[in-house]
């Protein structure tokens, strides 16, 4: 069994200390940063753009783990890559051509994801389920850290797991908002393989820690 990986979400991070937290995430056990890209239309929120994530990948020893809550998001993937993304996440809300998008991303040679909101089905997704690399799941409606995980996601994860089977038994199924040590077992157990937390880490006494014990959580 593959170990869980952990995503520290850099929405997060005290922006006034960002050199400091980035290199906390790089002394840590955590395997991505997650970077959360809002463009205040997709979402209702504004988070950071390029020259934000420009600096966090100058620093960052680990991969760009790039979440687009954005309208539109083909006609950035360059210049995203360029910014130093690793992994590219598209809203399956965001996208009315996915197919093209998921391929656009691929070949820019970046592993390739979508996300769904709370409220978009797993099924909808069987079509595609045999070209992305990873699935996002929304555990809290996008746009905020530090809201209250929404419980049906374990289901959802099952639901996907069960879709992939057989068609793409490599995917990652990512698990996005509300992540806690009160969850994370319980996620890995349902199927999650990337565990993403913000507030729960930034906030906590020593976030190096925590990461650690996120990192530790399993199902045996
Ligand atoms: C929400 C973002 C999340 C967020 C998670 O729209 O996609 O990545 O930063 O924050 P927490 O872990 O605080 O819910
Ligand atoms: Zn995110």
């Amino acid at each position: 069994i593959t170990p869980h990986l952990i995503a520290p979400s850099m929405l997060a991070a005290d922006f006034a200390h960002l050199q400091r937290d980035v290199d906390m995430v790089n002394q840590s056990k955590a395997d991505w940063f997650h970077i959360d890209i809002m463009d205040g239309v997709f979402v209702p929120n504004i988070s950071f753009g390029f020259p934000v994530m420009k600096a966090i990948h100058q620093y960052a020893t680990k991969p760009l783990d790039v979440h687009l809550m954005i309208e539109q998001p083909d006609r950035y993937f360059a210049e995203f890559k360029e910014a130093g993304a690793a992994n590219i996440t598209v809203h399956f809300e965001a996208c009315t051509h996915l197919h093209r998008s998921i391929a656009a991303i691929k070949e820019l040679g970046c592993l390739a994801g979508v996300a769904l909101n709370p409220h978009t089905p797993v099924h909808l997704l069987k079509d595609m389920i045999a070209d992305v690399d990873m699935v996002l799941i929304m555990s809290v409606n996008p746009g905020f850290g530090g809201q209250q995980f929404i419980e049906h996601t374990y289901t959802k994860i099952r639901e996907l797991r069960q879709l992939a089977t057989g068609v793409n038994d490599s995917l990652l199924i990512e698990i996005d908002g509300g992540v806690s040590l009160s969850n994370a077992t319980a996620l890995i157990e349902a199927g999650a393989d990337v565990l993403v937390a913000g507030s729960f880490v930034f906030n906590s006494a020593n976030p190096i820690d925590t990461i650690e014990a996120l990192k530790l959580a399993d199902s045996d």
